[in-house]
């Protein structure tokens, strides 16, 4: 069977991608970001995935006010990055997991969750910027990345957004489905976007560290409380954008202690500010089941 190893928690902010895709990580600027995937770069090299499953928004790249699904699931043999206005990034392909893919769409859909089956699309800053923090750079032409992925976007941009209950939920549906598919694949879940930021608006810049990380403390320490935080507080204390928070509960809702198994162990946790106008915040979660 396969298993959930592991659970990666990071912001996905477009600058960071853009310092490395132009030559700018060392950058005194740039330099302590980079500094806090050190270890996780490591990490992840010497326990390797076999697939991701990446929790992600799409930032009216793919999707547009045309067709707005609240959960998607890419179930596709590959995803090419997407151009958001300066052209695709220079990253490999997204070689996607198919199988897998349309395992958990069977699983999840039948366990009450309705997902959009997506068979195309192209991947924004959402999902690759988070691949790049965590794998490094890897030429877009002859490198790879180092194992499959599978997208999930997550509607966090346009109203109404799915409630963080309801993604801490979907979570526990993903662990089901993972955990029933009949293959020894060693999975990782990844929660992307956050923290608090506000992009426009009178609070553009908006950033507050204090909540942040106080909810950091509760998404580790107790997820199901942390699951309960109302909507309006995300925007209110995190900013407009912060409310892609959500998409962490559902990688903290794979984790075995939510269904009565062992917490799951703290490898590595990082906050910094700013990083364009974003607190950035990373976490790893060791699965112990
Ligand atoms: C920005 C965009 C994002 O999607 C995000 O999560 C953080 C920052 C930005 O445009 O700066
Ligand atoms: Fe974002």
């Amino acid at each position: 069977m396969a298993h959930l190893s592991a659970s990666v928690y990071t912001s996905h902010v477009p600058a960071i991608g853009a310092a490395l895709d132009l030559g700018k990580s060392a950058e005194p600027y740039w330099q302590p970001v980079f500094q806090g995937y050190q270890y996780s770069k490591q990490w992840i090299e010497e326990d390797q995935p076999d697939v991701i499953f990446l929790v992600y928004n799409d930032h009216a790249t793919a999707f547009s006010l045309e067709l707005i699904p609240t959960f998607a699931i890419g179930c596709a043999a590959e995803f090419k990055p997407a151009d958001e206005g300066w052209g695709p990034r220079p990253v490999p392909v997204v070689k996607g997991h198919p199988e897998l893919a349309a395992h958990i769409a069977q699983s999840v859909i039948q366990d009450d969750f309705d997902l959009t089956i997506v068979n195309k699309m192209d991947v924004d800053h959402g999902l690759t910027v988070p691949l790049s923090l965590m794998f490094g750079q890897r030429d877009p032409v002859h490198g790879a990345w180092p194992c499959p992925v599978i997208p999930f976007a997550v509607n966090v941009v346009q109203y109404p957004v799915p409630s963080g209950r309801r993604c801490f939920m979907l979570g526990q549906a993903i662990r089901r489905a993972i955990e029933s598919y009949d293959e020894p694949l060693k999975v990782q879940i990844w929660g992307t976007g956050g923290m608090s930021h506000q992009l426009q608006g009178p609070r553009a810049g908006l950033i507050n560290r204090v909540w942040d990380n106080a909810w950091l403390d509760q998404l580790i320490a107790d997820p199901a409380a942390c699951a309960a935080t109302p909507h309006i507080d995300y925007v209110r204390e995190a900013g407009s954008e912060g409310i892609e928070l959500v998409m962490w509960l559902i990688a903290r809702g794979a984790m075995a202690d939510v269904a009565g198994g062992p917490a799951p162990t703290v490898k590595h946790r990082f906050y910094h500010v700013p990083a364009s106008n974003t607190a950035v915040g990373h976490l790893i979660l060791q699965n112990n089941r």
